[in-house]
């Protein structure tokens, strides 16, 4: 499992702005799902857990996972520093790796973009939901290709279609399936280029 590009991002991951503002956008909209401090969750490429740790404290256990382990590194610094009890990082590969938790909520910030066969994962996460659970998904809808810069490793999509998402959501088994705009991304450095990003929610029939 190696992951290079995201190994060497993660020390200074959180010092961009923009990317602490979406995760708090996307923080904000998953909280509107009826969380609580029941619920087993897991995020899905956590990164250093800018949306996991801001939702930590309205679950009762978050399994925290990426392939990364710089960014699993940082976000377990994080963990010691600000005593937080409920969170637990994980190194996995849920195409790859044996992992059988089951789980009341799962979300994924900003990380399927990243994810070649974004199909059978989906269907993994369906099939990891407890019944009743939730699933949330937030990423670039479609774009030309030019939110990355050309050298990024690792990029395998330019975006979604929500509605091909939510077709195969619900050919795994979920229902409600909701998507929204919840953030519209802008390059500085750019042409103005506008990059929304959606949330979608399903619930597990
Ligand atoms: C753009 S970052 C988003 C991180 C975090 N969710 C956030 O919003 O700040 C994408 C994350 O997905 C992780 N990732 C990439 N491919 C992955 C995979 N196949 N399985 C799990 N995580 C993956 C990366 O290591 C990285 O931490």
């Amino acid at each position: 499992m190696t992951s290079t590009h995201f190994d060497k991002a993660a020390t200074d991951w959180d010092t961009k702005q923009p990317r602490v503002q979406l995760a708090a956008k996307i923080s904000a909209a998953i909280a509107r799902l009826p969380l609580s401090a029941t619920m087993d969750a897991m995020e899905y490429g956590c990164g250093t857990g800018l949306v996991g740790l801001s939702l930590a404290p309205t679950l009762g256990h978050l399994t925290a996972i990426d392939t990364s382990q710089g960014m699993l590194d940082v976000l377990q610094e994080k963990i010691v520093e600000q005593g937080i009890a409920n969170v637990s990082p994980l190194r996995c590969d849920l195409l790859i790796d044996d992992y059988s938790k089951r789980h009341d909520l799962i979300f994924c910030a900003m990380a399927l973009h990243h994810v070649q066969e974004f199909e059978p994962l989906l269907q993994r996460f369906a099939g990891l939901l407890n019944q009743g659970g939730y699933l949330a998904l937030a990423d670039l809808a479609q774009e030309d290709g030019s939110f990355h810069d050309p050298s990024a490793e690792g990029v395998h999509h330019h975006g979604f279609d929500s509605e091909q998402l939510a077709a195969i959501l619900s050919a795994a088994g979920l229902i409600k399936i909701k998507s929204e705009i919840i953030h519209t991304l802008i390059k500085g450095e750019g042409d103005g280029t506008q990059y929304p990003v959606f949330l979608l929610s399903a619930q597990k029939a």
